[in-house]
């Protein structure tokens, strides 16, 4: 099965990451969101990673050009209709994605592969709603996209060996590793992720430390690149309530129950970086 013409569905940080890995790989990337002015942020962003890696030294100008040459905006989602593989970065709500995938098994050819990068909805419960549930998988992303190795391939009940099979090749592709997951709450990553980053939030909600003095703990004492509370301003903090929620209400286990700090943040528009403010304020 092979995989050149990928269309991303999601301008957002991760769809953005995504389509530069993809272009790296040499598939035509066409890139589509709903909104028109996410589309443009992310070209500027895409364009400013790029010349970033040619000032490194990593890339130089004719690869940065191949790649960016490689990635074409489109305005509506009919033009994944010649796609080998689509792969959301919507907003992470099954209501949203399952709307998203039903028009696209309108628009796509029967041989088409649907990718999720679901952080922790369920893959077998988004396959149910297309006339392909074997050509349905999880491809999550780790943020920032371009940098970290990771990708978690998870299969639904009902994908089928070769789509992952083919799904993995491309990750390596890209430069990945990929690795195999069964389709649980929070699948691995976020299984084991949120729950630490949730309990440093109780950390700070209990008054046990400052926000600074937890992720001084972490990065310091346990070599983590990131503290966790830096870490969930990175991910987006509605993004760590959602997967929070996810794992509550999958397993129905109170471990996994959301801090009301973490609530209230969501609830004030403090969503991390990328509305200027979360556990630290950013210019
Ligand atoms: N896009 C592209 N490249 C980036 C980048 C971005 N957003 N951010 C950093 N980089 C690159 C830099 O250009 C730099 O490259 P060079 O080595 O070639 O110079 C390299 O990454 C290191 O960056 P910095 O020196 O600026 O900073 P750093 O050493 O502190 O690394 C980091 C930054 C890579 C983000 C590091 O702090 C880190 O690994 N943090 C943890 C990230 C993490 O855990 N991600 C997973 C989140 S969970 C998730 O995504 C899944 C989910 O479902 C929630």
């Amino acid at each position: 099965m092979e995989m050149n013409r990928v269309s991303v569905v999601g301008a957002g940080q991760m769809g953005s990451g995504i389509a530069i890995v993809a272009a790296q790989a040499g598939c035509q990337v066409l890139l589509h969101d709903a909104e028109a002015q996410r589309i443009e942020r992310a070209l500027a962003l895409i364009g400013k990673q790029l010349s970033g890696s040619v000032a490194k030294g990593r890339l130089t100008e004719e690869q940065a050009a191949h790649t960016l040459g490689r990635i074409s905006p489109v305005d509506s989602l009919e033009a994944a209709a010649g796609a080998d593989l689509v792969i959301e970065a919507v907003t992470e709500s099954m209501p949203v994605k399952k709307a998203l995938f039903v028009s696209l098994d309108g628009i796509c050819g029967s041989g088409a592969v649907f990718g999720s990068n679901t952080s922790s909805l369920s893959i077998t419960e988004l396959a149910a709603v297309t006339r392909r549930p074997e050509q349905v998988i999880g491809m999550h992303f780790m943020n920032p996209v371009p940098v970290m190795k990771l990708v978690e391939i998870i299969r639904g009940l009902r994908t089928s060996d070769e789509v992952y099979a083919s799904v993995a090749k491309l990750a390596e592709r890209m430069g990945k590793t990929p690795l195999e997951v069964r389709d649980f709450p929070g699948f691995v990553s976020n299984r084991i992720l949120m729950p630490m980053i949730n309990e440093a939030v109780y950390a700070v909600y209990e008054g046990v430390a400052s926000v600074e003095a937890v992720d001084g703990v972490m990065k310091l004492g346990m070599n983590h690149p990131m503290g966790p509370l830096a870490l969930a301003d990175l991910i987006g903090l509605d993004t760590c309530l959602a997967i929070m929620e996810t794992l509550h209400d999958g397993f129905s286990d109170s471990k996994y129950r959301p801090c009301p700090l973490l609530r209230n943040y969501v609830s004030a528009g403090w969503l991390g970086r990328k509305s200027g403010r979360g556990f630290y304020v950013y210019e």
